[in-house]
């Protein structure tokens, strides 16, 4: 309620601020989490909650009149359509360079995104954050947030003849013929549901190509996991539908600043809370704006210049390829990846590649893959006091290193298959998605915007927990790490500062 005082406010429901909510809770703190985006219980009208994959409506973006599809274009014309503006489950949020999907609702990111839960090899990690302590990391944070996250594996002799990963069994025999090594990739999808669905025993969900605007059935986000047990200590509470406007000094702590929205996106009222301690969970992008307005705005005037700075979009790059008419990729198709091939010690150009869905229900010949790179390049956020928004410096031309290292992979398939790249799946001859990501990270470095646990210098009592500590890179998919990060800071965070 508006003028309240609380002891520990977070902003954000993701990865991030799950973990903060649940740990500081089991610690005895009375928590508050402000969400911008719904509570995805109710469901719609059709019966569901989540609108279906090839009639998307209102439900699949966030205040958009029209849908944004990442793989947006099919044999040479777009097949986006009007629907109507509502607080949907996915933003796709255009900078000048760069579009960036993040999930919107009480779960964040883990309500619309493909379950890939990566732990990143640890010569990997141990590079990226060299501050961190990884033994640390790999004997204690890396298994506790596989097991707070429900993390499973997939049934190996089952995926040999499931119907459903078709396509990623071609995605594999393509990459061995051309001598790459690929992998297994561990999800948060419910491989025993999973298999029912193929058995027509239970309502199909991945099967059925949910994904990217929410699963009906199956996946364990974080509304099933982190978040159900931090509300079950009876001391967290959820508050949906409230964008934080603004964080500043005030006595007794923080004046947060928020305004309640409607399912139009209209703002219906505005509130202020006074917080002892405010964890910045608003994931990279939404962190990143936040505490560089804050800091512009002298509302926090004595944030490190560090803030802003290093994002990176985790090297993203997606492309297709045409198989001939023997390889095709089936009718049936899992929205959930489960291989992934594994090209980082090419020195030349790393690359992890997964072998993607194309669930269109009919065949199309098509291999679709998402690769993360190791795109160095970075870009910074700086405050646009002429339109009074945060701009990201990213430019397309960036994500040239992507294109390039995933061509290492991806030349070598065609010309051994002798098959060619699709250039009608990102745009009218277009062969590379390399305009937008999944995978923002940065803008509020560990160790250098903030202390090694994600402390804001100079503020006592702010903190960042989410994927904007980690700098512009995971090596693989990114929420293992966001997750594991975050359980190792809040240990830190609750046994010296409560
Ligand atoms: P996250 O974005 O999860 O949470 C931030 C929350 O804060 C959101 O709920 C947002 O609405 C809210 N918020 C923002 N600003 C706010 C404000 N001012 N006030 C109140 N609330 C605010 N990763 C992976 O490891 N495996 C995978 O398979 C995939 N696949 C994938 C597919 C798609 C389509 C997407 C979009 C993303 C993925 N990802 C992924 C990426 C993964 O989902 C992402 O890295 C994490 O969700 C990031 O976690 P955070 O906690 O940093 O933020």
């Amino acid at each position: 309620a508006d003028g309240e005082k609380v002891p520990a406010l977070v902003i954000g429901s993701g990865y991030g601020g799950s973990v903060a909510a649940l740990r500081l809770a089991q610690a005895g703190v009375e928590v508050t989490v402000v969400e911008m985006g719904m509570s995805w219980t109710t469901p719609g009208s059709d019966g569901k909650i989540f609108c279906p994959v090839l009639k998307p409506d209102g439900r699949s973006y966030w205040l958009r009149d029209r849908t944004d599809q990442p793989v947006g274009y099919f044999a040479g014309s777009s097949y986006n359509k009007d629907i109507e503006r509502y607080t949907g489950v996915l933003d796709s949020e255009q900078f000048s360079g760069i579009r960036v999907y993040q999930g919107r609702g009480v779960g964040g990111g883990s309500l619309v995104n493909g379950g890939m839960a990566v732990t990143p090899k640890r010569e990997n990690f141990a590079a990226i954050l060299p501050s961190v302590n990884a033994d640390e990391m790999y004997n204690v944070y890396y298994p506790r947030a596989n097991t707070g996250l429900g993390v499973n594996n997939i049934d190996r002799t089952w995926f040999e003849s499931a119907e459903c990963y078709q396509f990623a069994r071609v995605g594999r025999k393509h990459a061995e013929r051309s001598g790459f090594g690929w992998t297994f990739v561990p999800n948060v999808y419910d491989f025993e549901y999973m298999k029912k669905e193929q058995a027509e025993q239970v309502t199909r969900s991945a099967l059925a190509g949910e994904v990217i605007y929410g699963n009906n059935h199956g996946k364990r986000s974080l509304d099933k996991t982190y978040l159900a047990a931090a509300t079950g200590t009876g001391k967290v509470r959820i508050t949906p539908m409230h964008t934080v406007t603004a964080v500043s000094p005030t006595e007794g702590g923080y004046r947060v600043e928020m305004k309640e929205i409607n399912t139009s996106g209209a703002t219906v009222a505005t509130k202020t809370v006074v917080a002892q301690k405010v964890f910045f969970a608003a994931g990279s992008i939404g962190t990143s704006k936040l505490l560089v307005a804050m800091k512009a705005q002298g509302k926090l005037p004595d944030l490190p210049d560090a803030v802003g700075k290093k994002w990176g979009n985790n090297g993203n790059v997606m492309v297709g390829r045409a198989n001939h008419m023997w390889d095709g990729t089936g009718v049936l198709q899992s929205s959930m990846p489960c291989l992934g091939i594994d090209n980082w010690a090419d020195g030349g150009g790393p690359a992890f590649a997964e072998v993607a869905p194309f669930p269109a229900g009919l065949e199309t010949y098509v291999s679709l893959y998402l690769a993360i790179t190791k795109n160095p390049n970075r870009a910074q956020f700086t405050f646009n006091s002429g339109t009074g928004k945060v701009d990201l410096s990213w430019q397309t031309s960036q994500n040239q290193y992507a294109i390039d290292a995933a061509k290492r992979i991806f030349d070598k398939i065609n010309a051994k298959e002798g098959t060619i790249y699709r250039t009608d799946l990102f745009g009218v001859y277009k062969t590379w998605g390399d305009d937008f990501t999944y995978h923002p990270l940065g803008g509020c470095v560990l160790n250098e915007a903030t202390d090694n646990y994600g402390r804001l210098p100079g503020y006592t009592g702010l903190y960042v927990i989410d994927g904007s500590l980690i700098p512009g890179n995971t090596s693989v998919n990114p929420f293992v790490t966001i997750t594991a990060l975050a359980e190792r800071n809040i240990e830190n965070i609750v046994a010296s500062d409560l």
